[in-house]
């Protein structure tokens, strides 16, 4: 009897051994994980499928358009720029064996909200129908809450979480009448956790995080229509180029460095296992911000102490011109 017990606490030991050893490595939740290992392959899954991606011209919706495109998708790729969509649909066509009548560029302004009827009728018609819709399309934040002008929380909410609404909202009696569909939505680590400089930003994703897990559930009688949200952390992206400041036509003071944030190609990759999988909310990050999505999720008052530890040395970095991002541990410059 002893032996077994002693046995028993030997494998959970080595287990939880070897689960922390595998998470110290981890890019992604486990599901999202055991899913790229075992699960189906975006290849098989998402071939053929029409794929509307905003905020296609840049970041992560540039490279969701190339991946997509190899995997056989047909697109409809949108955002403000035209000319920066032509860039990516050309790169598409030269990657992958897709033709030109497979990709429709189609230029939209999420803050433009009395425009998107007519947009997703144009995208209707140009494929006949719409597999899945990725609301990609966003802009992040820069600036101490004080110091921001109110005009940008609107514009925040207005672009992130309202112009992604209004989208949704189009698109989605048309999944509703097919019983069929994917609607899946890029949220961020701050639509779970809080982070100083980003109020206004963290507050519309995590208006977007509660509106899509509603409307999940209201949605239950479709069992065939995926609500998916993706959680990442800090990715390669043009995201900080183009933050709100503490005005609307503020440009950013500094640009910080990207050294560690995760490849774009990487994260889309990991999205894209999520979507042919299912996957109803993916968390990708590298450590140990991953680690914080665990501790937001599990041990909130702890996550309250560890960001106030981390955020008081991140609003001191940002206060001293040094990059708030990536300068945790560096010396604020002294004047
Ligand atoms: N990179 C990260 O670390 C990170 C982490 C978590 C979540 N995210 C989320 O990922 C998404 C993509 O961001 P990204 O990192 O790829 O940043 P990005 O390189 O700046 O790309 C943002 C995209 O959004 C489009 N956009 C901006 N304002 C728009 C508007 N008014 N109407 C339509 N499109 C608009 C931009 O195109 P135009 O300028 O041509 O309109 C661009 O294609 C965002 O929702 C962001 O919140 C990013």
């Amino acid at each position: 009897m002893e032996c077994c017990i002693v046995s028993a606490l030997c494998g959970f030991a080595l287990f939880f051994v070897l689960f922390l050893f595998l998470w110290f490595f981890a890019d992604a939740d486990f599901t999202l994980l055991k899913a790229n290992l075992f699960g189906q392959s975006p290849e098989n899954k998402l071939k053929g499928l029409v794929v509307w991606v905003t905020g296609a011209s840049s970041g992560i919706g540039e490279e969701l358009s190339y991946q997509l495109a190899q995997c056989g998708s047909r697109l409809i790729l949108s955002a403000r720029r035209q000319d920066e969509l032509n860039r990516v649909k050309h790169r598409c066509l030269e990657r992958s064996s897709l033709k030109d009548e497979d990709i429709f560029v189609l230029p939209l302004d999420l803050l433009e909200r009395t425009s998107h009827e007519e947009k997703t009728r144009n995208a209707l018609q140009q494929f006949g129908r719409i597999d899945v819709l990725i609301n990609n399309g966003g802009r992040s934040q820069r600036s101490l809450c004080l110091e921001t002008s109110m005009d940008v929380y609107q514009a925040l909410m207005e672009l992130n979480f309202l112009g992604t609404v209004s989208i949704t909202k189009l698109v989605l009696p048309h999944m509703t009448q097919r019983g069929t569909g994917s609607v899946v939505t890029i949220s961020s680590v701050v639509g779970l956790a809080g982070a100083p400089l980003s109020t206004g930003y963290c507050a519309s994703k995590h208006a977007l995080q509660g509106f899509f897990n509603s409307l999940r559930c209201e949605l239950a009688d479709y069992p065939e229509i995926l609500i998916s949200t993706v959680c990442p952390g800090p990715v390669k992206s043009q995201i900080i180029n183009n933050a709100f400041t503490e005005e609307l036509d503020k440009p950013i003071a500094t640009v910080p460095s990207q050294e560690h944030k995760m490849p774009t190609s990487r994260c889309v990759r990991l999205m894209l296992v999520g979507i042919a999988n299912n996957i109803k909310e993916m968390w990708i990050s590298q450590q140990p911000v991953l680690g914080f999505y665990y501790i937001w999720q599990y041990t909130p008052t702890f996550a309250w102490y560890v960001s106030n530890l981390l955020g008081k040395k991140r609003v001191q970095n940002f206060k001293a011109g040094v990059d708030a991002d990536s300068a945790y541990f560096t010396k604020p410059k002294t004047s």
